[in-house]
């Protein structure tokens, strides 16, 4: 057991810290380290509450976030925290320079979940010693998935640590039942005390621990010297980076993988982790549409796998259930024959996947048109619109535009331009599209198409759901390998402007 004695963990707390834990590649040569540094005059701490930020007098108002009366003085503790800087410590190095050619091959494998959606988006499984955020607003299902992930973990034969600040222990096992989990070989910890979880994942060495949530995390005594104020200042940004930091740290000595389960503020930033991404090795973003079953699970950082790969659930009566084919459940509940609705075959991560695209255009009644874009960058609706008014003479500068993918994707890739214009001219003009065709294309300023990657695989995925027609850009779609085709079925049609698509996706009504 590291550190040994009764209590382990106290050791190794304590140890992060003293300021020789912020120098993880030199310590401070031995003679001048602990007496030099005890030694140090001893002055009081002024820290701020909210930030962290340690001015050398007290402040009404914090000078770096602005918080007013956050500032509080501390004690200086028993061994003070600035280094002897002014001792002119000797650095020598204690780590050996390793030549890179020399470094073993780190084959450690990776611990697969057995829930195929979620290793997806990790890369194959969980990195031992990785640390991952989950984050999503609140209620959108992260401590259930986190819960499942234990579970599953668990039930091959790997143990799990499960740490709780925001639930107790038989609200936890409320929601298993309810999620059918028995949870052998899960244990519990209703807590947000850092050291006390980092105690127990030194003394379990679990192959996952999970931490629920990283706001209701602290360290009572952590290194920007919060002392006992540690508890009450709780989703702090300083706490979330200290005990973030902190956890994180000690998955990695214990080669356990940690999965951090965060929220996200109303604007869409992972609130206070902001300073935790860079921190951790992989990000997952936690999505859905308000009132909609459907949860996206999407890789915003991966330090060991794809960032674009995304991982579909449903949430239902009794936990997320992975979406075993998400093209169809996207389009589940299209109706092709209402203008403004458009299929937009798009490739996300490494596999196809099928949307639908839906546009509202009526008349304005304001000054300047309104533009409202839910799922699609809001620039390239800008875009679209642009190349609509210029190039097809649409009236689109005196119409009001909404634009909304169905089922909560939010669409990164520009090959979405060409089934959101579809959509926009359909419901202007009040026509649909034609329902047996989907399309992708990047929309040039010029009216153009522009190619997209990929292609052959886009038309056999719009195939495979139903669709007899793929509209692509012409530059990039005649490939050899296109899906196979039978005699009714239109195949690939290639066009090359924007122009040509709308006349062949939307026709004029046959008198
Ligand atoms: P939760 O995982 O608590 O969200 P978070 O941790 O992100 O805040 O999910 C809460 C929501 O999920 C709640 O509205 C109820 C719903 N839910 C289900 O629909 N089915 C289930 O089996 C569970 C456990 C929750
Ligand atoms: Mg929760």
């Amino acid at each position: 057991m590291p550190g040994g004695g009764d209590t382990p963990f106290a050791d190794q707390a304590g140890h992060a810290d003293t300021a020789t834990a912020a120098l993880p590649h030199y310590r401070v040569r031995a003679g001048l380290s602990g007496s030099a540094m005890r030694k140090a005059p001893a002055r009081p701490a002024y820290v701020c509450r909210d930030c962290g930020h340690a001015p050398a007098k007290w402040e009404g108002r914090c000078s770096r976030c602005g918080a007013w009366s956050s500032i509080e003085e501390h004690a200086p503790g028993p061994a003070a925290r600035t280094p002897g800087r002014f001792s002119a410590p000797v650095f020598a190095p204690e780590l050996e320079a390793v030549e890179l050619s020399k470094v073993p091959d780190d084959n450690a494998p990776r611990t697969a979940t057995g829930i195929g959606e979620f290793d997806r988006v990790l890369g194959g499984g969980l990195a031992p010693g990785s640390t991952a955020l989950v984050a999503g607003d609140p209620g959108i299902g992260k401590s259930t998935l986190l819960l499942q992930v234990a579970a599953a973990v668990a039930g091959r034969g790997r143990p799990v640590l499960y740490a709780s600040g925001e639930e107790s222990l038989s609200q936890i096992k409320l929601r298993a039942a309810r999620l059918g989990l028995a949870g052998e070989g899960v244990f519990l910890v209703s807590t947000g005390d850092a050291a006390e979880i980092a105690a127990h994942i030194a003394s379990r060495r679990p192959a996952l621990a999970v931490v629920d949530s990283i706001q209701t995390a602290y360290l009572a005594d952590s290194a920007g010297g919060l002392g006992a104020a540690g508890a009450a200042s709780r989703g702090t940004i300083a706490q979330i980076r200290e005990s973030g930091g902190f956890l994180a740290d000690q998955a990695r000595l214990s080669g356990t993988a940690l999965l951090l389960a965060g929220h996200v503020t109303k604007d869409g930033a992972i609130a206070g982790p902001k300073v935790l991404e860079h921190m951790v090795d992989v990000v997952l973003q936690l999505e859905g549409e308000p009132g909609g079953a459907l949860r996206l699970l999407r890789g915003v950082k991966n330090r060991f796998g794809p960032t674009d790969e995304i991982g579909v659930f449903e949430m239902r009566g009794d936990g997320l259930a992975e979406v075993a084919d998400p093209s169809r459940s996207f389009l589940a509940q299209r109706q092709a024959s209402t203008p403004g609705s458009a299929v937009a075959t798009l490739i996300e991560g490494t596999r196809p996947i099928t949307v639908e695209i839906q546009a509202l255009v009526t008349p304005t009644f304001l000054p300047a048109p309104r533009r409202v874009s839910n799922g699609v960058d809001m620039s390239r609706v800008l875009l679209i619109a642009a190349v609509l008014s210029k190039r097809l003479r649409l009236p689109v500068a005196t119409s009001d535009i909404v634009v909304n993918v169905a089922g909560g994707l939010r669409v990164k890739e520009p090959a979405a331009d060409l089934a959101v214009a579809l959509a926009i001219v359909s419901s202007l003009l009040d026509r649909p599209v034609d329902p047996g065709m989907a399309a992708a294309g990047e929309i040039g300023l010029g009216g153009e198409l522009r190619s997209v990657p990929q292609a052959p695989r886009r038309a056999s995925e719009a195939r495979r759901l139903g669709f007899d027609a793929c509209l692509l850009p012409a530059n990039g779609a005649d490939s050899e390998d296109g899906p196979p085709r039978t005699k009714a079925d239109r195949g690939i049609l290639a066009v090359s402007t924007l122009v040509e698509a709308v006349r062949a996706a939307i026709p004029e009504p046959s008198r």
